[in-house]
């Protein structure tokens, strides 16, 4: 067993080979002048457990590429898909759209055995393949960094409710979400109901953070209802453009991503749970 470590993911690929005890495999991956992808397996592999991101899109046939060259060399080929992107749709919002999260699913598997996905947007989405698929849940290993650091866990929707309570249990602290009422056409109330957070130190976690809007927000109002200190957490952290500045600026104490995006801000890593399931 090797670890085929792509591009989008070297510090997972890592951490993970050091937990299992296996080697990273000798792949070369190039592109050309023209930005076409080459891999080459540079060693024979009976199973290969490729790591590799769907987000951004060059990632995607980095993926594609690295899983056809397995499958010429190794006897079978698992794949760990740390950022699941193109996973916000779908399903169908509406007529006329494609759903990009099952569309990834019909090509990944193609050359897959079986595949791992660590927080997908939604659950669901593991029934758009038709190989074994295990999820991933990071959140243990999020809410183990913030054990003693915080007095409540805050899902940012109703959507991210069931990671706040997880948190909550390991750390031993309270949970509550942010509910959305809509005023007007163009107005939202976000707000914290039967919690009082003042005083309180606060962990907002979402699955992902992406332009940095729903986690700035997030902060402000608890900004407002005078929160003693405020840290923010996700699983996937894309801060596209300056999200990360901003969601700092506007007041949090500290910014924490896991590993399955390799920034500056990757301070929890998720292989010990994906041991966990490559061991089962
Ligand atoms: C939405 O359903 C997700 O859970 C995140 O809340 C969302 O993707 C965050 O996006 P942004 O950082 O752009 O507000």
């Amino acid at each position: 067993m090797k670890i085929i470590a792509g591009s989008s993911s070297p510090m997972l690929a890592k951490n993970l080979a050091r937990i299992m005890s296996v080697e990273i495999a000798d792949v070369s991956i190039k592109r050309f002048p023209d930005g076409e992808c080459y891999v080459k397996i540079n060693e024979e592999i009976d199973h290969a457990i490729i790591v590799q991101n769907t987000y951004p899109d060059e990632n995607i046939v980095e993926l594609f590429l690295l899983q056809d060259a397995a499958r010429r060399v190794a006897n079978k080929v698992d794949v760990i898909i740390p950022y699941y992107g193109y996973g916000r749709q779908d399903k169908i919002f509406e007529s006329g759209e494609a759903i990009s999260a099952e569309k990834m699913a019909r090509l990944i598997e193609q050359d897959a055995d079986s595949i791992i996905l660590i927080n997908p947007h939604k659950e669901h989405i593991r029934n758009f393949f038709t190989k074994p698929v295990e999820l991933c849940d990071a959140v243990p290993a999020v809410a183990e960094y913030f054990k003693g650091k915080v007095d409540a866990v805050i899902a940012p929707d109703k959507g991210a409710l069931y990671m706040a309570k997880k948190a909550a249990e390991i750390i031993g602290c309270g949970y509550n979400h942010f509910e959305k009422t809509r005023i007007s056409s163009n107005e939202v109330k976000m707000e914290i109901k039967d919690m009082d957070v003042e005083d309180k130190r606060l962990l907002i976690l979402d699955d992902i953070i992406s332009t940095g809007g729903t986690m700035r927000k997030a902060i402000e109002l608890l900004k407002e209802q005078k929160a003693a200190s405020i840290y923010a957490a996700c699983i996937h952290g894309l801060f596209i453009g300056n999200a990360d500045e901003r969601i700092l600026q506007a007041g949090c104490s500290e910014l924490v991503a896991t590993d399955t995006i390799e920034t500056a801000y990757s301070k929890v890593s998720v292989a010990k749970e994906v041991a966990k399931l490559l061991r089962l």
